[in-house]
């Protein structure tokens, strides 16, 4: 098991296309209110708001100041361009965006995203100097055909594809089961550790131990007040990214508080 310190767990609540604009100030607000020193000392929280809310929540983030960090859900892979309806990963950089998901198995799967588009915009989420989250995660079928590891061994080595050591250290993937997504079926949290290990040594084969132990390995599927504390006992599991539960600002505080208190009693 890779030894965790200088890790700082990372919990993310994605909204999807959920919350106009009024109301993600509203829900912020209260997260704002909800967490404390103690929380940002141990744990890094980002949201991901839709991107029409972004510019919104920044101004309050600005106003606050509270160390929440701002996320997007997706960006295109070019800084400008002829691109109808698409955001720049430029334009979220200049919007404060620290975090930026890629990958996600919703774009993959509704929007074509293949691995070669997830790998181009890994890649250009750094270029503008923001942090990418790279989702991975296997189907029910892949899982029943024991092919969890190579699939999502797969889809890291493709999206990590180019990268230097150094960036691949500071960068987060997020293990998400396609079967455990908006299910409240979540993965265990021996199978999120499990695939964490995986996810690791495969990195570190191919970008050596230095990027391995760096890496920020988030599980997502289903996470809730109930399962949060179990996942942070898991040694790999640097956080959570969380969807349905993360829509309410009392339920996500809620888990990244139980996420908290459970690391800080492993110590
Ligand atoms: P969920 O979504 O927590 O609603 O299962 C997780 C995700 O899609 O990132």
């Amino acid at each position: 098991m890779a030894r965790r310190q200088g890790r700082k767990p990372l919990l993310s609540g994605n909204w999807k296309m959920n919350h106009d604009h009024f109301k993600a100030i509203a829900v912020s607000q209260r997260l704002v209110f909800r967490l404390s020193p103690a929380d940002y000392d141990a744990v890094e929280v980002s949201v991901h708001p839709p991107f029409t809310d972004i510019r919104s929540v920044q101004v309050l983030l600005d106003n606050d100041e509270p160390p929440l960090a701002l996320g997007a859900q997706s960006c295109h892979w070019e800084d400008s361009g002829a691109y109808t309806g698409e955001v720049s990963p430029a334009m979220l950089s200049k919007l404060g965006v620290r975090y930026v998901i890629a990958g996600h198995s919703e774009r993959r799967r509704y929007f074509d995203e293949t691995d070669e588009i997830v790998r181009l915009k890994v890649a250009a989420i750094f270029r503008s100097n923001m942090t990418p989250i790279l989702c991975v995660g296997e189907t029910a079928e892949e899982r029943d055909a024991g092919e969890t590891v190579t699939r999502v061994v797969s889809q890291l080595e493709s999206g990590l594809q180019g990268l230097e050591r150094e960036q691949v250290a500071g960068m987060v993937v997020a293990y998400e089961p396609l079967w455990a997504i908006g299910t409240g079926r979540p993965a265990s949290p021996s199978d999120a550790q499990a695939a964490a290990v995986a996810i690791r040594s495969a990195v570190s084969q191919r970008f050596g131990a230095a990027a391995s132990e760096g890496l920020r390995i988030q599980y997502g599927g289903s996470v809730n007040t109930e399962t949060s504390a179990a996942l942070a006992e898991m040694p790999d599991v640097d956080g959570a990214l969380v969807g349905g539960a993360s829509l309410d600002a009392d339920t996500f505080a809620d888990i990244v508080v139980a996420f908290r208190k459970q690391r800080a009693s492993r110590g």
